[in-house]
């Protein structure tokens, strides 16, 4: 998606917008503007060597900030663990395709209330090329976690919601890539962007980073659109908020739907290699032969 500058200052317009509307509400709404007035943003990058891992930790400091609403903390339970979370080593591939984590975090709207959250941006690439997954947040720190000379060729949102796709315009602009999206999640694409994205995903499509192929696996039920990129050479599932260590992405928001997630996780997820490592788009990596024997529990329990 080529975002011009003026569409960049829009969007930030409607950002702002969107902070004002939140301080027309109760007590919730005006403790996240007074604590946005009072925000100090401070950026930490932490390298480990165990995987080429990069963690953006932004920590918000404020003045003051309640206890988050039960609505937020029912949203986030699959959704927004330690950013410290363990993620396996991932061996790169023959040609040195590696898998890059960055932990961005920032507010979302969830209702009349703001839901604070940590999103896992993964990058996948060489010394040459990259793909972004999953651009939330931060798009200034995702750019400058992106090795110099590397060339960005795609940037793909898992699903519409807001934190997955909040910072594709910032990415997109800073490096000329295209963005992705399937279809079925225009309608949340829409409320932020007022262009289309670039192109979109579809069930069995790939998507080519240097001798890694990204399978398109499209996987609805959080999100109509909701899909997952499964990389055979790297034996690694980029989940999106499908899949969490312990259950399925959450189903109470609107355009989700239980049993259309639970259908896309056993037909689409469970049949991949069980050593399959799942990189999901909060917290937690996990593998695919530790959730699976869990599908009946999930099902009756009913989340
Ligand atoms: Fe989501």
């Amino acid at each position: 998606m080529v975002i011009h500058k003026p569409l960049t200052s829009a969007i930030k317009v409607i950002a702002r917008g969107q902070r004002l509307q939140l301080s027309v509400g109760g007590s919730v709404a005006r403790s996240a503007v007074a604590s946005v007035a009072a925000t100090v943003i401070r950026t930490t990058v932490i390298r480990t060597t165990a995987i080429r891992t990069t963690v953006i930790r932004t920590t918000v400091i404020r003045a003051a900030y309640g206890r988050p609403s039960l609505a937020g903390r029912l949203a986030s339970r699959h959704m927004c663990p330690s950013a410290d979370a363990g993620v396996p080593e991932i061996p790169p591939s023959p040609r040195g395709v590696r898998v890059q984590r960055v932990v961005t975090s920032g507010s979302i709207r969830h209702g009349s209330n703001s839901v604070e959250l940590e999103n896992n941006v993964w990058l996948v690439g060489d010394d040459e090329r990259c793909v972004v997954i999953d651009p939330g947040h931060d798009g200034r720190a995702i750019v400058k976690s992106i090795p110099v000379g590397r060339r960005v060729t795609a940037v793909v949102s898992t699903h519409g919601h807001q934190d997955h796709i909040n910072a594709v315009a910032q990415v997109c602009d800073a490096t000329r890539a295209p963005s992705y999206l399937h279809p079925a999640d225009r309608m949340l694409w829409d409320r932020l962007y007022p262009v289309t994205p670039d192109k979109d995903l579809a069930d069995g499509d790939v998507i080519t980073v240097g001798d890694v192929d990204l399978h398109v696996l499209h996987t609805p039920g959080h999100t109509p659109g909701s899909c997952c990129l499964y990389a055979p050479a790297l034996q690694v599932l980029f989940s999106g908020d499908t899949l969490f260590p312990g259950g399925p992405g959450a189903t109470g928001r609107e355009f989700s739907d239980f049993d259309t997630i639970i259908d896309s996780i056993r037909t689409k997820l469970f049949t991949l290699p069980e050593e399959t490592v799942v990189l999901p788009g909060h917290g937690d990596a996990t593998v695919i032969g530790a959730e699976s024997p869990h599908l009946t529990e999930w099902v009756e329990r009913g989340w």
